[in-house]
């Protein structure tokens, strides 16, 4: 028979003595582990006389559980120690000053163009595409300007090597080429708008070799004037936000429609300072007319069942009116600190200025 009170003091010292949960897992090893004292001692029990082996067998169990029970505590002080220690280190500095904010923004012609999207879509039209790079046929010939006619002087295009079938190749001078390909590829009623990217061989102040456009085209029976004029002065209106903006027609000429009109919003320029929606001056804003009927027979419509209007403006220009921007080229430069200024937080179609 073997006293236990030497043994029980140990391991209640070294439990005591366990400072960190690393050193009281030893101590656990040590007494419980496989080759632990207390293990050995549960193994050796089996070489004692039988009236030993009872007596000292409750000893050493109950030693065990005495142990066990003293591990745990420990175990938790120690726990709870170590969770304070983490709570009292790991302070959040508050006077830390923030990371830099490096969130884009969207760009005001991105804006406008959604803008110009959503206006139009609450009217009912749908959006179509075309390609940048168009053939003389689309960009001018449907659209009634034949190989000479005096009106493709005006547009300065930039001319790519010709198709193999010998077809010129431009980069597209406006948006209404896509008129032509939206009529041969869907039966009338059509109302679509086309945003896109435009080009022409021209830089100053004023213009940029590239640009954007958005087309828009009705085509429908019995589609007249009034409902070109009804369209675009409410988009005018909902677009700048003036819902009494002055509008007028006047009369101007292209050769896809007929007859062709510009259209004019009312503004004050005075001490330089442009207001839209006031005063007594006017500013030129988009082209439009009905089109030409020569139009809708080169894309195999007939023109004494089907009419229709079209219009084209600047995108640029819009925005640059709208967001009081004053140089266009400034689109271009992917300045910074021009982004940030005129730049939006993010979409939102038909709202104010969102940020700064
Ligand atoms: N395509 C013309 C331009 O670029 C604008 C326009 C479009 C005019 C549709 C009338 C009808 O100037």
């Amino acid at each position: 028979m073997q006293d236990l009170t030497q043994l029980r003091n140990e391991l209640t010292a070294s439990i005591q003595g366990a400072d960190d949960l690393q050193a009281l897992e030893t101590v656990r090893l040590a007494a419980l582990g496989k080759q632990g004292h207390l293990s050995l001692l549960l193994k050796g029990l089996g070489k004692l006389p039988p009236e030993q082996r009872r007596e000292q067998g409750q000893a050493v169990n109950a030693l065990r559980e005495v142990i066990t029970q003293s591990l745990q505590e420990r175990r938790l002080a120690l726990e709870e120690q170590a969770l304070a220690q983490r709570l009292a280190e790991e302070t959040v500095d508050v006077s830390l000053s923030v990371r830099p904010n490096q969130q884009g923004t969207i760009h005001p012609l991105t804006q406008a163009m959604y803008e110009i999207i959503t206006i139009f879509k609450d009217m009912g039209f749908s959006v179509a595409e075309g390609p940048d790079i168009e053939d003389d046929e689309h960009n001018f010939s449907a659209l009634n300007m034949a190989p000479e006619h005096p009106a493709r002087q005006e547009f300065d295009t930039f001319y790519l090597p010709d198709k193999a079938d010998g077809m010129s190749m431009v980069l597209r001078t406006h948006t209404s080429p896509v008129q032509i390909r939206t009529m041969r590829q869907t039966k009338p009623p059509i109302w679509i708008i086309a945003p896109g990217r435009t080009y022409r061989s021209d830089s100053d102040a004023t213009h940029t070799p590239t640009f954007h456009q958005v087309e828009g085209l009705v085509i429908d029976e019995g589609i007249h004037m009034g409902h070109l004029k009804g369209c675009l002065v409410e988009f005018c209106r909902r677009f700048f936000g003036v819902p009494d903006l002055p509008a007028r027609f006047r009369p101007s000429y292209f050769p896809f429609t007929e007859p062709s009109a510009e259209l004019d919003i009312g503004c004050s320029r005075k001490n330089g300072e442009l207001k839209i929606g006031a005063g007594d001056d006017w500013l030129e804003i988009l082209g439009c007319g009905m089109v030409h009927p020569n139009v809708l027979e080169n894309c195999g419509i007939d023109s004494t069942r089907h009419q229709g209007f079209a219009f084209g403006t600047g995108i640029e220009r819009m925005a640059m009116l709208k967001y009081g921007i004053p140089d266009l080229r400034s689109f271009y430069d992917s300045d910074i600190r021009w982004l940030r200024h005129y730049g939006f937080a993010t979409v939102n179609a038909l709202s104010g200025k969102v940020n700064s």
